[in-house]
């Protein structure tokens, strides 16, 4: 698999993204397509905590990269009537850092601060949040030696966005500070469709409803993947087609790019096949799956894994991963008969 068709492919930002994501990123509630249960709770709780004069609770947004965490921190924020101040975990190097981006950025009561991966926070950095979360305040240690003292310094009431791909990698005191969690789950097709459609008509793109839904099935539930698969088949209809994406160019376009009817591309089946062949269906450690495909075992946890299972293609057990009936399907293989037998009950 050539670098170029990973990258079509892979939910996880790339560089040709940028000047992009900004232009098609949602800036109000009512423009965010799909999530409606967050969205009609997140909703509630800005409207409250505004007619409270509150901030809004502390809240935490988890899922797999490029369903919209980022663009919802920003859209909250805005709704707030607030201003949002970002930085990240891993940009975060020391304590002090995080103390002084608290006490030294203009947050406002109302104001959002947004710290994106949040889960790679160093330990020290995140207990300063502790008492930030709770009382509003930092303790700063100032002086050396017999001087020594620590001062608290209060804070506007803000409210944090954390943004994770790996809830499960965050300590319990950070989670338990949150007030809201919201997990962002895969886009249905039918959400992607109008999200093809919304991101055509900013780009001015001409597609039919045929085009978009064919762009919309094979995005893997995601709407970053779909907005760059959609500027793709716009430049092959531009290049083979009249200039206007209907459903034959799309498919043609996407046959070309190796992206199948499910939204798999290359390295899913490698990993499938792997799973399938290498290790006749597992379970297999994600160890030892990582170096058969010649990939991170944090990227095929946290980008490919969760797609294939929610496929219902591999199941993740305390194990290891194992082929499901349907991977079997998918590869054209007869399932082991023990495999029948569970389908049958
Ligand atoms: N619900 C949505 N409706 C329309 N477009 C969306 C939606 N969610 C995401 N997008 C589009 O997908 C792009 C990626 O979204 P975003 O950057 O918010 O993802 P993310 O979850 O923060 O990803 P990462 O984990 O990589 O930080 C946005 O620029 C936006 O154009
Ligand atoms: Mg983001």
């Amino acid at each position: 698999m050539s670098e170029e068709e990973h990258k079509l492919t892979t939910p996880q930002f790339q560089k040709e993204d940028r000047g992009f994501e900004n232009t098609l990123r949602p800036s109000k509630m009512t423009e965010f397509i799909g999530q409606e249960k967050i969205k009609q709770r997140l909703e509630i709780f800005v409207q409250a905590a505004r007619e409270r004069g509150d901030p809004l609770d502390h809240t935490l947004l988890y899922g797999p990269p490029g369903l919209g965490k980022t663009t919802l921190a920003h859209i909250i924020a805005h709704e707030m009537g607030g201003n949002i101040y970002s930085t990240s975990g891993p940009s975060i190097d020391r304590p002090g850092e995080l103390a002084k981006i608290l006490t030294n950025t203009q947050l406002q009561d109302k104001d959002t601060l947004f710290i994106d991966e949040i889960h790679r926070l160093h330990p020290q950095a995140e207990e300063v949040l502790y008492s930030a979360m709770e009382d509003f305040k930092v303790d700063i240690i100032l002086g050396k030696g017999a001087s020594i003292r620590s001062v608290k310094i209060p804070l506007s009431h803000f409210t944090l966005i954390g943004a994770t791909t790996r809830a499960g990698l965050l300590t319990s005191p950070l989670r338990n500070r949150f007030g809201v969690t919201s997990h962002l789950d895969y886009y249905s097709e039918d959400e992607l469709f109008f999200i093809v459609i919304r991101s055509s008509s900013i780009l001015e793109i001409t597609i039919d409803e045929g085009g978009a839904k064919e762009i919309a099935k094979r995005a893997r539930g995601t709407p970053r993947v779909a907005n760059r698969i959609l500027r793709r088949v716009r430049d092959f209809a531009q290049i083979k087609g009249e200039g206007v994406i209907t459903e034959e160019i799309a498919r043609k376009a996407l046959n070309i790019l190796e992206i199948d009817k499910k939204g798999l591309d290359a390295m899913d089946r490698k990993i499938l096949q792997a799973i399938l062949y290498k290790f006749g269906g597992g379970p297999v450690g994600i160890k030892t799956l990582s170096m058969a495909v010649n990939e991170e075992p944090e990227t095929i946890e946290e980008v490919y894994e969760p797609y294939l299972i929610r496929e219902g293609l591999i199941n993740r057990t305390p194990k290891g991963r194992v082929a499901t009936p349907l991977l079997y399907e998918y590869l054209n293989e007869t399932p082991p008969f023990s495999l029948q037998q569970k389908l049958s009950f």
